[in-house]
């Protein structure tokens, strides 16, 4: 019998641009990405996170450059891209990561802004990176893009429904997008992230914390933001070419556990 073809598990070399990448999940994913050898571009809203990040790579010996991004910029998307382009010769990859929170009731005052806020970063600018990402991402031999969207893009917690329909929203993006794109050879891959420990659930105080991944979570803890970088990093590798339209759950058994 003719043996198997092997597929390549791989990212050295390749680009990967990551939003949100100087706190959490980005940051976990920029390491995890540069320590299997690829070229990472970290950005973030602040210089000095980003830099941070940046130095922690180029110090561990790995490749990294830092830009500022507010991925509601999509002039700056555009900009950006040809910057990362021009640095490393090539853009493979996309991980549309950066994240809020904001849980307001949909009668407080502060909602049609929180509303808009959270489409408008969590959503909508997604689609300005993979918009000014495409021409290269068509001309790599491993293009991917992952979205990073959460177990709130299945359910919903109380007071949090415009964090909750933006990652629905995240959901179907991917969907449509993975469709859109498919023929092109261009993977398109969705996570949801159940209770990790990062910026975003710092506040949550430590008891909390354990009480809730004791009853919500089949494995009982919460996830570790390097967790949910290894299943990012699963979706790029040149291997999981014929995986899209996914939407993949790292959640530590929170969406299967009834009871
Ligand atoms: P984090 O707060 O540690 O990191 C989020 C990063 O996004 C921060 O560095 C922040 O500066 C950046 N950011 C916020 N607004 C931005 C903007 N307009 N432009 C560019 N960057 C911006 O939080 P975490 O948890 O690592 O978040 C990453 C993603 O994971 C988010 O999309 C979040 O919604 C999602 N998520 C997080 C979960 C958790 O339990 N931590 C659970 C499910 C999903």
């Amino acid at each position: 019998m003719a043996r198997l073809s092997k597929l390549d598990r791989s990212i050295e070399g390749k680009v990967a641009l990551i939003t949100g990448a100087a706190s959490g999940m980005g940051r976990a994913t920029a390491h995890l990405f540069s320590d299997e050898g690829a070229h990472v571009a970290v950005t973030d809203l602040g210089a000095d996170g980003v830099q941070r990040v940046v130095d922690e790579i180029t110090e561990a010996g790995n490749s990294a450059k830092g830009w500022t991004f507010d991925v509601t910029d999509a002039g700056r998307a555009a900009v950006i891209i040809e910057e990362v382009v021009a640095e490393f010769g090539r853009l493979d990859m996309v991980i549309n990561n950066a994240g809020i929170a904001l849980f307001t009731p949909i009668d407080s005052p502060d909602y049609p802004d929180n509303w808009a806020t959270s489409i408008d970063v969590l959503l909508t600018a997604h689609t300005h990176t993979v918009r000014a990402a495409l021409p290269h991402l068509r001309r790599s031999d491993c293009p991917r893009i992952v979205n990073i969207a959460s177990t709130e893009g299945w359910g919903a917690t109380k007071f949090n429904s415009p964090y909750v329909a933006a990652k629905h929203g995240v959901i179907g993006l991917t969907k449509g997008l993975a469709v859109d794109l498919g023929r092109e050879g261009i993977t398109v891959n969705c996570i949801c992230p159940g209770p990790i420990v990062t910026g975003l659930t710092e506040d949550i105080p430590e008891n909390d914390r354990v009480v809730f991944a004791k009853r919500r979570t089949a494995l009982g803890r919460f996830g570790q933001p390097e967790e949910v970088a290894h299943g990012t990093l699963n979706f790029c590798l040149p291997a999981s070419q014929y995986m899209t339209g996914v939407i993949m759950p790292v959640d530590g058994g929170l969406l299967v556990k009834n009871a």
